[in-house]
């Protein structure tokens, strides 16, 4: 595995997360059951989930001069991963999310992105040297949308397959969805990006196939307990889903997109490669927190061979 190398420039977060019964309406105050704190963003969230399973990975992120800066740089260190272009916001904060995890497992994510909409177009350049060595490359929105369209013109330009996880929603020029290699969305962001509510896996079908048609690229979306759903050119096909008990989804969408690259360099294979990554994203949700619910590449192995 070490011969996979994949690039992602995206975010980091200080995940504040509070385990909640239900969410308060507006103006009530409710106790929380607990509380934690843990290294997110979706960015790093995916180049966490891509280095424990073994892959050589280089981060481009931003952090800020303050308290959290320096465990963002060092949590990345320690899961392995290359943090020469992480580079520090002077007087920005680091990005932080205030997470609420219900009973059930689901959760409401705010996020502050502070310094990670201070990474520009010159950072990406400065690890360009690396960047267009990388197998695939990795991408989510939250970066300002000028980073975002750098990023997607450089990976052109390099001829470095592309990954956007259009990731929160936000509106995207069509003209550079098609500079990408394989959109991932999620359903609530498959029906931000085309503009309607979607009811059922047939409303998701045409939506989806709609994006592709719009993009010509392959489209995956996740959705969540359902499984996932690939769209490219010639087939509209459910990969179904790997059940298990689940207590936090968070990050799950994360610990697709990152194993789905790894599993992509591996296998070359997109279907295969989807079925891994809807089985290594349950195994999140069995644990709680983001990054520290992703598995090492030991426990994927063993895990997985119990349910294969
Ligand atoms: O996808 C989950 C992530 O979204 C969290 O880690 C949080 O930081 C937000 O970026």
């Amino acid at each position: 595995m070490d011969s996979t190398r994949i690039g992602v420039i995206g975010s980091n977060m200080m995940d504040l997360i509070s385990r909640i019964e239900r969410m308060p309406v507006m103006g009530e105050t409710i106790p929380a059951r607990s509380f934690d704190m843990g290294y997110g963003g979706k960015g790093c969230n995916q180049a966490v989930a891509a280095a424990k399973l073994g892959a050589d990975v280089v981060m481009v992120t931003k952090v800020g001069d303050d308290l959290f800066g320096p465990g963002v740089i060092d949590n990345l260190r320690s899961n392995g991963i290359d943090t020469r272009y992480v580079t520090t916001a002077a007087g920005h904060h680091s990005g932080v999310a205030p997470i609420f995890v219900d009973d059930a497992g689901e959760n409401a994510i705010l996020i502050i992105k502070d310094a990670n909409d201070c990474l520009s177009a010159e950072d990406i350049d400065a690890a360009a040297p690396d960047l267009r060595t990388c197998d695939v490359l990795l991408l989510q929105l939250e970066l300002s949308v000028e980073t975002v369209y750098h990023c997607i013109d450089a990976a052109r330009a390099w001829g470095v397959p592309l990954i956007l996880n259009p990731a929160p929603f936000m509106p995207i020029d069509r003209q550079y969805l098609v500079g990408v290699d394989y959109l991932i969305p999620n359903e609530h962001e498959l029906a931000l990006l085309v503009d309607r509510p979607l009811y059922g896996r047939s409303e998701l079908e045409t939506a989806a196939v709609e994006l592709r048609e719009h993009t010509g690229k392959t489209v995956i979306v996740t959705v969540g307990v359902q499984g996932s759903l690939l769209v490219e050119e010639d087939r509209c096909q459910w990969v179904p889903p790997l059940l298990v008990p689940t207590v936090d989804t968070t990050g799950a969408g994360d610990a697709f997109i990152g194993s789905f690259a790894v599993f992509l360099c591996q296998f070359q294979d997109v279907l295969h490669s989807m079925t891994l990554a809807n089985a290594y994203a349950a195994f999140s949700t069995m644990r709680v927190g983001t990054q520290k619910s992703f598995l090492t590449n030991e426990e994927w192995q063993k895990r997985y061979s119990q349910y294969e």
